[in-house]
């Protein structure tokens, strides 16, 4: 794989300095620290509801692999629970104990075999915890809860209300409960470094616990944990520092943030700002920038890369790498929210399950502007015979 080689010291200048990518395309090679992605284009963090007991199986493997074997530079593994009540559903990936670990490794190591950076996203679901799959539901934003009886558990939270009003409260946690699920991200990590992750991402966003915390529309504390933006922002800081800690100097480290509420008495882009400033001196080297979903009820204007604007203020503003997601489909405009320098990456999640080919058809795509060889994109043994 293509982990540039480079010391400690090169390594930590490199991720301080904001890159400039006017020279930059979709296809230009991408360096944190030092690990260097081989271009642009990431898999971004997408359950697959296909766990038993938080375990990876082939589902994983075949799923994953066939993403860096279609030319992703990262494949980000999906939201893995720090705790077993911190998943979504009771069939989500889970890095809560070491033996996850074993076949979490052969699937990094494939990923590596391929020329791909393999990352994984650690996450605590919180009060959006215990819903059912899905897939059995039919819609990913609908949250249907689990009862105890049917192997549910009940959620926790900053705040003992529920996400789907009527459904069962989550039990508010105490700060000693608190200090307890931030170790379980600590825990995690190490586990992360041990199954051969090169990337890792704190799940911040999308109404999960850490950023039920920072968002006013679900944080009702009246503690060291709630009320003010610093007393909001404690959870995720302090999880932050806890990681940072274990993730090896070496290896970047991301948090996806929901960069905005977009609604009146949410959280805001310039709270994102503020944000991004202080993890970037933590140790953070890269803020996704997604957004939304801490309340059911919250209607959004999505459309093509709709949440772009989110990833260039945070990128100008704290002057940290960003990456930029949802609905990027075409690869002019992926190509161009790089090269405007918008973003630094960019992630795709449901095109590239459409396509686990989309960074070749992108190179097919942009051959002729970026005068580059698409095929060079796949491995040899593909290659040959296109
Ligand atoms: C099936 C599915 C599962 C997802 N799971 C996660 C997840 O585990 N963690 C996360 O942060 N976002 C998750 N997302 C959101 C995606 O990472 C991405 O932000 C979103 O789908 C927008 O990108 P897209 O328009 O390219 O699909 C998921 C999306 C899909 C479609």
């Amino acid at each position: 794989m293509s982990n540039g080689a480079s010391t400690k010291e090169e390594a930590k200048e490199s991720s301080k300095e904001l890159q400039d990518n006017t020279a930059s395309n979709l296809f230009s090679p991408f360096t944190l620290r030092s690990v260097t992605l081989r271009n642009r284009i990431g898999v971004s963090p997408m359950c697959q509801y296909a766990s038993v007991d938080g375990f990876a199986n082939d589902w994983h493997l075949v799923h994953l692999g066939s993403r860096a074997i279609g030319g992703a530079g990262l494949v980000i593994l999906e939201a893995s629970g720090v705790e077993a009540r911190g998943r979504i559903s009771p069939d989500d990936l889970g890095l809560y104990k070491d033996e996850h670990i074993d076949m979490l490794k052969k699937i990094t190591g494939f990923i590596e075999q391929y020329g791909a950076v393999p990352g994984i996203q650690i996450a605590h679901a919180g009060r959006k915890a215990s819903t059912k799959n899905p897939w059995k539901v039919g819609n990913r934003h609908e949250k249907q809860e689990i009862t105890e009886a049917d192997g549910g558990w009940q959620p926790v939270a900053p705040s003992a209300v529920p996400f789907t009003p009527g459904a069962r409260a989550p039990h508010e946690l105490t700060t000693a409960e608190i200090k307890e699920i931030q170790l379980a991200f600590q825990s995690a990590a190490s586990r992360a470094v041990k199954a051969g992750f090169k990337w890792l991402e704190i799940h911040g966003a999308h109404g999960y616990l850490l950023n039920s915390f920072y968002s006013p529309l679900a944080n009702f504390r009246t503690d060291e944990y709630g009320g003010s933006f610093e007393n909001r922002t404690r959870m995720i800081i302090e999880t932050t520092k806890l990681v940072r800690q274990v993730w090896p100097e070496h290896l970047p480290l991301a948090v996806r943030l929901s960069a905005s509420d977009w609604v009146e008495g949410g959280w805001t882009v310039d709270d994102s700002v503020a944000l991004a400033k202080i993890l970037k001196e933590l140790g953070v080297d890269l803020i996704d920038c997604s957004s939304a979903y801490v309340r059911p009820g919250d209607r959004y204007s999505y459309g093509p890369g709709w949440q772009v604007p989110l990833a260039e203020k945070v990128r100008a503003e704290a002057k940290i790498a960003t990456a930029a997601v949802g609905m990027i489909t075409e690869a002019k405009q992926a190509n161009e929210i790089i090269s405007s320098g918008h973003a630094d990456i960019v992630l795709l999640a449901r095109e590239l399950m459409r396509d686990p080919y989309w960074p070749y058809h992108a190179a097919q795509a942009l051959e002729e502007e970026l005068g580059l060889k698409a095929k060079s994109v796949l491995p040899a043994n593909y290659s040959y015979a296109i």
